[in-house]
This record gives C-alpha cells, sequence and structure tokens, in this order.
C-alpha cells in the first residue's frame, strides 16, 4: 500500500509559498528550492539501511552505524535536477542517476529518451526525484525502468502531487512510498497542477 508523507514544516510551506509565486524569478527559484530540498532531506533520508561499524574517536573506540549502502539518486529530467544536485550535495555518497522523460504536449504522456545508472543498480535503495507529480505518468515511468533492472526498495520524492497523480501512482507501484512538500487540489485541462507553481522545469532552467 502506498505511503504518502506529506512533509508539514513552515519553513518547507514558506518556501513552497515562494516558489509558486509567479514573480518569483529563476535565480531565486534556483536558490530556494536548493534550500527547500535540503529541508526534505531529513525525511527522504530517513529510511536509508544503516550498518553497525566500528570507529575510534579521538578519545577512544565506540560502535556506531553508516550506511549499509549509499543510496542511487535518480532524477527524472529535467526538472528533477532542480532537486537532485541537493541531495547530492548532502549525501555525496551517493550515486546520481538519470532517467528522462518528456511530457508529449496533446497527450499528456511521457515520452522516454535516455538513461544511466550506476552498475550496482539493482543491489541499492533508490530515491526517484522529480519535483512534480502530475498524472503520474513520468514517476510510473520511471519507476517501471528501475523495477525492470531489479531495483526494489524505492521511494519517491516531490515538491507538489496532484491527488489525480497519487492514485495513479499508488495504483501502478502500491509498494513505493511518495514523499511530498505538498498535496494540491487537482489537475486542469492541460493536466497542470492546481494550484501549483506552474512548468517547473521552465522555472528552474529559464526557458
Ligand atoms: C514535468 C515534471 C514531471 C512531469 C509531471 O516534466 O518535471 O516530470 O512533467 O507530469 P506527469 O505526472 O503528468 O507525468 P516535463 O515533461 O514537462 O519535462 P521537463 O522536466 O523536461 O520540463
Ligand atoms: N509539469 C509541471 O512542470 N507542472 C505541472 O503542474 C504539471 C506537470
Amino acid at each position: 500500500m502506498t505511503q504518502c508523507q506529506i512533509l508539514d514544516h513552515p519553513l518547507i510551506t514558506h518556501k513552497l509559498a515562494i516558489l509558486r509565486d509567479k514573480e518569483t524569478d529563476a535565480a531565486q527559484f534556483k536558490a530556494t528550492l536548493a534550500s527547500l530540498t535540503a529541508l526534505m532531506s531529513h525525511a527522504v533520508f530517513a529510511h536509508l539501511a544503516a550498518e553497525d561499524v566500528v570507529i575510534d574517536t579521538p578519545l577512544e573506540a565506540m560502535t556506531t552505524q553508516k550506511l549499509a549502502k549509499p543510496p542511487v539518486l535518480v532524477s527524472i529530467l529535467r526538472a528533477g535536477n532542480g532537486m537532485a544536485d541537493s541531495f547530492f550535495a548532502i549525501c555525496p555518497e551517493a550515486s546520481l542517476a538519470h532517467i528522462g522523460a518528456q511530457r508529449d504536449p496533446e497527450t499528456h504522456l511521457p515520452e522516454f529518451y535516455y538513461e544511466k545508472y550506476p552498475a550496482d543498480l539493482a543491489a541499492r535503495q533508490a530515491i526517484l526525484i522529480d519535483p512534480m507529480l502530475a498524472t503520474g505518468g513520468s514517476a510510473i515511468m520511471a519507476a517501471d525502468r528501475l523495477k525492470e533492472k531489479g531495483v526494489s526498495d524505492i521511494v519517491f520524492t516531490c515538491l507538489v502531487a496532484a491527488p489525480e497523480g497519487i492514485a495513479a501512482f499508488h495504483d501502478a507501484h502500491p509498494d513505493i512510498r511518495i514523499i511530498t512538500a505538498a498535496l494540491d487540489r487537482e489537475l486542469n485541462d492541460n493536466c497542470y497542477i492546481l494550484p501549483g507553481l506552474g512548468d517547473a522545469g521552465d522555472r528552474i532552467f529559464n526557458t
């Protein structure tokens, strides 16, 4: 059963309000997205597997924990990169993989165009990243590809989710937890999220 975790934090909501505001320019959008993603990372990385290790502090030996295996961050191009770089900065031990998907403007269906993964992908936990979960088509396709490659432990994280996207993703991938900064009202006729923040890729990359 898909768990959908909506992050309830005043600073996350504050930063998301800046991103939603149409007056926010690309420079401020990028900077705010980076710091918002850093705030989300606490929840997003909370499910990583850890293992006991013995280390020597300057004063004595102790048993503590380190990551069993660093995760693979999987950015859904292109807008996913606006968040993935921030997660990567916080967890530089991770690998950063990419899946290229672009929605067709007429059908709203994702078209796959690129993928690149580490060789041991199947043995690692994956964090799938895209700011927007609208119809769910892009995230579902990306999760399909990860599972085809043998990945069994996946978390999907986004900034803004639509109820339609959560329902579709749940139907396709009931085992994958969704972690989102907000759950919005609905999709419009062009499958954009309302109230949303517009086209995430265009706002990040100033296109
Ligand atoms: C946007 C967004 C998601 C997708 C969400 O990407 O970044 O990938 O739409 O919509 P969906 O849930 O209906 O699939 P877009 O296809 O516009 O590509 P871009 O990131 O290159 O701008
Ligand atoms: N993609 C976006 O970037 N924004 C939306 O609202 C929907 C899909």
